[in-house]
């Protein structure tokens, strides 16, 4: 029997509708607008098509907006400034520095200087640890997302054997933390593998709900799925352009062999990936609400 879909997109609408009504509130009852910057370095063009998303979802939930795009050759302490005049602006509650950024610029220098209590995506050290030790402010968006979708579609996380496919720091390596806190929607027993592992099938066979962020066109197959698994593709691939010139994406899991296998999976598009941006949404609320002191 096919599996269920999980239906991200919907769930993120739902998500984003409570949203609009807090903003509404937050606006009517004390003059609070939460206010998200997005800094687009270069012109990738995946990044500009997910910056642009994000942007438009802040624009209809009733944000302040901003969206500051800057040229592939920007110098770092350029950049630097620029997060640090962002990070005094009090109007702006969410810096999001698109990732990835040129080769000249060093990441983790960026990260660092986002202000922790500005950084909505979650990757600040002082963040990481936090999630680390289970008193995260902000968790990452993509992982927040898979978490609330698992949570919603009501899979059986406590005690399950989850296996992510990728260790990412945008995803790997925070929903494996994620999933084994203590707590609701948690308490898994998470296996991580990656491109060293000796044998991934083995792993990926075992697993009763598996997180696929591998970056590799449909790299899961059905032979490597257990009957009944709950599946999570977190994989965006381009494979082409149809004659109209639309982006054609397939994800990591080989769709139309482990939805036979599976008991539920999410469908790309419209899986993972609505909900990161809903998520992304709902930590520049909470910033703002912790900015004005009432978190
Ligand atoms: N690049 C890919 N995913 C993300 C994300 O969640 N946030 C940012 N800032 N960049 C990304």
């Amino acid at each position: 029997m096919a599996a269920r879909l999980i239906k991200g997109a919907e769930v993120a609408k739902q998500i984003r509708e409570e949203l609009k009504l807090q903003v509404q509130e937050m606006k009517e009852k004390r003059g609070l607008v939460p206010g998200l910057v997005t800094i687009l370095v270069g012109e990738n063009p995946a990044s500009q098509s997910y910056v642009r998303a994000k942007q438009k979802t802040a624009h209809e939930l009733g944000f302040y907006s901003v969206q500051d795009d800057r040229p592939a050759d920007i110098t770092e302490e350029a950049l630097l400034d620029l997060i640090r005049k962002y990070n005094e602006d009090p109007k702006i509650h969410g810096i999001l520095v698109q990732l990835p950024l040129p080769k000249h610029i060093d990441e983790t220098k960026i990260l660092y200087a986002i202000d922790p209590d500005k950084d909505v995506d979650g990757f600040h050290p002082v963040n990481v640890g936090k999630l680390m030790i289970g008193t995260a402010d902000f968790l990452p968006c993509t992982p927040a997302g898979i978490q609330e979708l698992l949570v919603r579609s009501g899979a059986q996380i406590e005690g399950a054997e989850v296996v992510v496919v990728g260790r990412s720091n945008i995803v790997g390596k925070p929903i494996a933390n994620m999933l084994i806190q203590k707590g609701p929607g948690a308490n898994a027993t998470v296996t991580v593998v990656h491109t060293r592992t000796r044998d991934v099938a083995f792993h990926t066979r075992r697993a009763d709900i598996l997180i696929v962020a591998a970056g590799v066109p449909k790299y899961i197959k059905g032979d490597m799925v257990k009957e009944g698994a709950v599946v999570i593709d977190v994989g965006v691939n381009e494979v082409g352009r149809t004659p109209e010139g639309k982006r054609i994406l397939v994800g990591d899991v080989d769709f139309d062999e482990v939805v036979e296998k599976a008991s539920a999976i999410t469908p790309v598009p419209g899986g993972v990936g609505p909900m990161t941006i809903t998520m992304l949404m709902k930590n520049t609320v909470k910033a703002a609400l912790k900015a004005a002191g009432d978190l």
